[in-house]
């Protein structure tokens, strides 16, 4: 689906070209062109896209080797041939000095290999020569062989012509007449020009306080980011910004980006070798991997995408923002923006029944919400977490007349209708536990850890497929359902699939994946009007392979609106604001007992797909009354929120007192800004506010959503005014909030 639609764009560039053959029109068709080439003589590949240029080579060993990854050369730049590195010393052999695009673990390799296998013999020695490679499109696929045995790797190289983001990926043969055990299986190695001075990024976090960023200069040695848990996690995301220097700068600098398209066990190694080379390998997390590949069978890696951009983190993220709403999500290239929500979660936990539904549904109307998203708690004996899921029925008590007449109710209110689900998992107080008590993850005869009171059901299963797909196709089909909220609410244990042979076991790491994934293309494919969001306890499952089928997620179960902003703050530097959720919840907050205005709380879930989460049963005549002016204000900005280019202009790492971003409308016409305080101390003033990525010559009007000045301004300016002179907002206090908008009232957007 994603190579259609970059063939496509390449097919509209290419056509384009020659409509326009001297305008303005025919450089921008040009910039978004892309361009692979082979240079049979230097026997140099070169891909070329947006303002990125990667070369890599054959060498003098056959090898395939790295040449260059950064800025756009021209086109007449010939790149010096590849050629192997000398020893360095006995210690280290050229098979180590020398990089490689994608090493077999063989011959006197100590560095991070992309391929590591055992075959039936005990020979455990893989050494990848060049073989062939053909182009198709905007992707090049390399074919590799081991130097004696019949073990292929096609490596795919995707560029994507608008931003330059390269995605590569691998597919593992094995032509050998028995089958070889796959310990280790990346989808790329990734290697930065030489330097000694680079500095990494990187996402961590918990249950409720995921995606803080991090920042560490890189040493000699290994840094490794990775999941174990079975599923993406909270505790490390599968994103990496590397950037030259002491490094920060949003708005200048080298940054080197990538992220990992897998749902499943991951692991990201970056790592300075020993002549001070970094690299960075991604793919399957090779902890207890153990792949079987039986003879005439294959394996495709997930895909590892890669950016560059000179002008620092800050582009680095809007080039991911960009990809991801043009390629990545199901919508692409024109994802819908998000409706605001209601969610009945925080509200009424398990609890819900159809008259207490009903009430809220009626609320959250009367403010503006869209859409209408009933929790856990409706199906089967579910009262606590401990007993229900597998049992996809409608709970007759709460629901005596199915969801019908709640649906009906929603619609007749103007909303759409969502549903939450968490398919992948059951509680052993459940029909379905009793019945197939061998659908979970386990070992025979071990004990099975439970955690919420669940289990996880082996969706690498052909027949554990078969149900999840078969109930959920049911319940779209027989109930108007626009949205699934599907969750996901602990990680594996005892990794376990007795059903098949000891050799396969292993493979749940992959298959397991491999069936969510083709259970949610299934759904999408027979219920196209059907948006799905991805939930694992928060921001569990957050990645480019699930956001390939998903819509949106939902980045932390955190929703106290301080918490937020560190928590948004970091999903920014790996995934648009278009995917993401933000729900409006009661204060205090249930998660640290912080108290903040309605106003703060608005404004900090503005800053992402708009949700409300609270009892709207406790809520005043004034909450709905600020709620529903900050609605509508919200539905006036949120295409360029969603959509638009995101300048964090004060980041709230690091315990700042401050924190305000900025969206910029894809046409320049309308920019967003929202403004926190901390707590103001000392009485030092709010910084002034100078934005980003205006049209200098444009006039814009200044126009509060909330809070007001702190010194006269122009009711409008030019983009260079608000640009270089920049706005002083009135904030002091402790928990405040403003936000403003810019409007072109004259230029080149009018
Ligand atoms: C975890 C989710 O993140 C929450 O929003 C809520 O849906 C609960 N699960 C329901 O059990």
């Amino acid at each position: 689906m994603r190579t259609q639609k970059l063939r496509a764009l390449a097919a509209v560039a290419v056509f384009a070209v020659s409509l326009f053959a001297t305008s303005a029109a025919y450089a921008a068709v040009e910039a978004a062109k892309a361009s692979i080439t082979f240079d049979a003589q230097s026997k140099v590949f070169r891909l070329d896209a947006a303002g990125v240029s990667y070369a890599f080579g054959i060498n003098d060993r056959n090898e395939l080797q790295p040449l260059y990854w950064g800025a756009r050369l021209a086109a007449s730049d010939a790149l010096p041939p590849a050629h192997t590195f000398p020893d360095h010393a006995s210690f280290d052999l050229t098979q180590t000095t020398t990089p490689q695009e994608f090493a077999g673990w063989g011959a006197g390799l100590y560095v991070e290999p992309a391929l590591k296998l055992t075959f039936p013999d005990g020979n455990r020695d893989l050494v990848l020569h060049y073989v062939s490679h053909q182009t198709t499109g905007n992707a090049l696929i390399v074919s590799m062989k081991d130097v004696q045995r019949d073990i292929l790797v096609a490596l795919k190289y995707e560029i994507d012509p608008a931003t330059g983001i390269l995605g590569r990926s691998a597919v593992i043969e094995n032509r050998t007449k028995d089958a070889v055990v796959l310990e280790q299986a990346a989808a790329a190695t990734w290697t930065l020009p030489s330097d000694k001075n680079y500095t990494l990024f990187y996402l961590t976090g918990r249950w409720a306080g995921e995606t803080q960023l991090q920042r560490e200069a890189i040493h000699e040695g290994a840094r490794v980011l990775e999941s174990r848990r079975g599923s993406t996690g909270h505790q490390n995301n599968p994103w990496f910004a590397i950037e030259r220097g002491v490094g920060g700068d949003e708005d200048s600098g080298d940054v080197w980006f990538g992220a990992l398209a897998w749902s499943g066990s991951w692991r990201i190694t970056v790592e300075e070798d020993q002549l001070e080379r970094v690299k960075v390998t991604g793919g399957f997390n090779p902890f207890d991997f153990g792949y079987t590949l039986a003879a005439g069978a294959q394996l495709a890696t997930p895909v590892f995408y890669g950016g560059y951009t000179h002008e620092g983190m800050g582009e680095a993220s809007r080039i991911l923002h960009r990809f991801e709403l043009t390629t990545i999500l199901p919508q692409a290239p024109a994802p819908k923006p998000r409706p605001v929500i209601y969610n009945s979660w925080e509200a009424t936990e398990m609890n819900v029944d159809e008259p207490g539904q009903v009430a809220l549904a009626e609320k959250a109307a009367s403010i503006g919400v869209e859409r209408f998203v009933m929790d856990d708690g409706w199906f089967g004996q579910r009262k606590t977490d401990h007993a229900g899921l597998g049992d996809w029925y409608v709970n007759p008590d709460k629901f005596p007349h199915g969801l019908k007449p709640l649906i009906d109710k929603v619609h007749g209110l103007g909303m759409d209708f969502g549903l939450w689900v968490e398919p992948e998992m059951v509680n052993p107080d459940s029909d379905l536990y009793r019945k197939h008590p061998d659908w979970v993850i386990h070992f025979t005869g071990r004990p099975r850890t439970e955690g919420r009171t669940q289990m996880v059901l082996n969706l690498a299963r052909p027949d554990v497929r078969e149900y999840v797909l078969g109930f959920l196709d049911k319940l779209l089909s027989e109930n108007q359902i626009a949205f699934l909220k599907w969750d996901y609410n602990r990680n594996w244990s005892e990794p376990g699939w007795p059903a098949v042979g000891n050799a396969e076991q292993k493979q749940l790491y992959v298959k397991y994946t491999q069936n969510l994934y083709g259970i949610l293309a299934e759904l999408r494919a027979k219920h196209p009007g059907v948006e799905i969001e991805s939930c694992s306890g928060g921001g569990g499952r957050v990645d480019l392979g699930i956001l390939h089928y998903t819509d949106e997620v939902w980045p932390s179960d955190n929703t106290d609106p301080f918490d937020r902003l560190s928590i948004q703050n970091g999903y920014t530097y790996a995934y648009t604001p278009g995917a993401m959720m933000a729900w409006v919840t009661d204060s205090p907050n249930w998660a640290n007992r912080r108290t903040t205005s309605l106003e703060y709380r608005m404004l900090s879930s503005m800053q992402g797909g708009l949700g409300i989460g609270a009892n709207l049963n406790k809520w005043q005549a004034e909450d709905f009354a600020t709620a529903k002016r900050l609605i509508a204000a919200y539905k006036s900005v949120r295409e360029t929120v969603q959509h638009g280019s995101l300048y964090r202009l004060i980041s709230p790492v690091g315990g700042s007192e401050q924190s305000v971003t900025e969206s910029v409308s894809p046409d320049k016409s309308q920019a967003v800004v929202f403004a926190f305080l901390h707590s103001s101390s000392l009485l030092y003033p709010y910084p002034t506010i100078r934005l980003r990525g205006l049209d200098a010559a444009a006039e814009y009007r200044l126009d509060w959503i909330e809070g007001k000045a702190a010194q006269p301004v122009p009711a409008s300016a030019s983009g260079a005014f608000w640009m270089s002179h920049g706005v002083d907002a009135l904030l002091f206090g402790d928990f405040q909030a403003a936000g403003f908008t810019l409007t072109q009232v004259s230029g080149k957007g009018k």
